[in-house]
């Protein structure tokens, strides 16, 4: 049986609150010296991962309020994955994991960042897939947030529309990219058939990335 470390970075610290105690040593989510300083201990500490958790907009959910939430929280966070890019810079071994909301991001976009992270650091690059909560995570990207059912049809769909945009035949952006023991190639341009069987909502967003792609 071996153990597996993941460290769930939060430079403010992982009470929503501990950025406000007296000595509290960091309040600021992006400071890029706590960043880097966290990432190289838990790589040399023979961590697998560092986890990036993401919300896509201020709080509007705790306390009921978004003064309340503004007051007790630490309301914005760096996007995962730009923070993630630079940590691999500074590391050599350790995974590098991030959230994506399958609600709101469209896969196009999920895959390019995943396989250029990837790219980057020679096949670090893990995912966490979640389908978002609150509206005002929705109408960041103007959208209304789905019932939960429904987020969770359009995450498996998701699911599979990225790992076809990973997978599929031609290739247009002709790096390869590490993945776990076999290259492939990421492909941008052909259409990914199997996606159209599924959500109507995902197809309609693939064939907008697929037209937007080979334009
Ligand atoms: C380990 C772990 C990490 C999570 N990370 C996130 C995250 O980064 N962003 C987010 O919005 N939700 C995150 N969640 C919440 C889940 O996506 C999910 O919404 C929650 O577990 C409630 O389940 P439900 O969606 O079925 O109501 C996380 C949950 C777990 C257990």
């Amino acid at each position: 049986m071996s153990l597996h470390l993941a460290l769930f970075l939060e430079t403010t610290g992982c009470h929503y609150s501990g950025w406000r105690m007296p000595g509290a040593a960091q309040a600021n989510p992006a400071d890029w010296a706590t960043i880097k300083s966290l990432a190289q201990k838990a790589e040399a500490a023979k961590f697998d991962l560092i986890f990036m958790a993401d919300k896509l907009s201020v709080d509007d959910i705790y306390g009921e309020s978004v003064v309340e939430a503004v007051r007790h929280r630490v309301t914005e966070r760096p996007e995962p994955f730009s923070v993630l890019s630079a940590i691999g810079a500074v590391t050599e071994k350790i995974g590098l994991a991030g959230t994506v909301s399958s609600s709101v991001i469209q896969p196009f976009a999920a895959a390019r960042t995943l396989a250029t992270l990837d790219h980057l650091t020679g096949g670090r690059a893990g995912w966490n897939v979640v389908t978002s909560t609150s509206d005002a995570e929705a109408a960041n990207f103007g959208q209304t947030l789905l019932g939960h059912e429904l987020r969770y049809q359009k995450a498996a769909a998701f699911i599979q529309a990225v790992r076809t945009l990973w997978t599929a035949g031609r290739i247009t952006l002709s790096w390869p990219i590490a993945s776990r023991g076999s290259m492939r190639t990421v492909n941008v341009s052909a259409m990914p058939t199997s996606i159209l069987r599924g959500s109507r909502a995902v197809a309609r967003s693939i064939c907008r990335a697929h037209r937007r792609a080979t334009r």
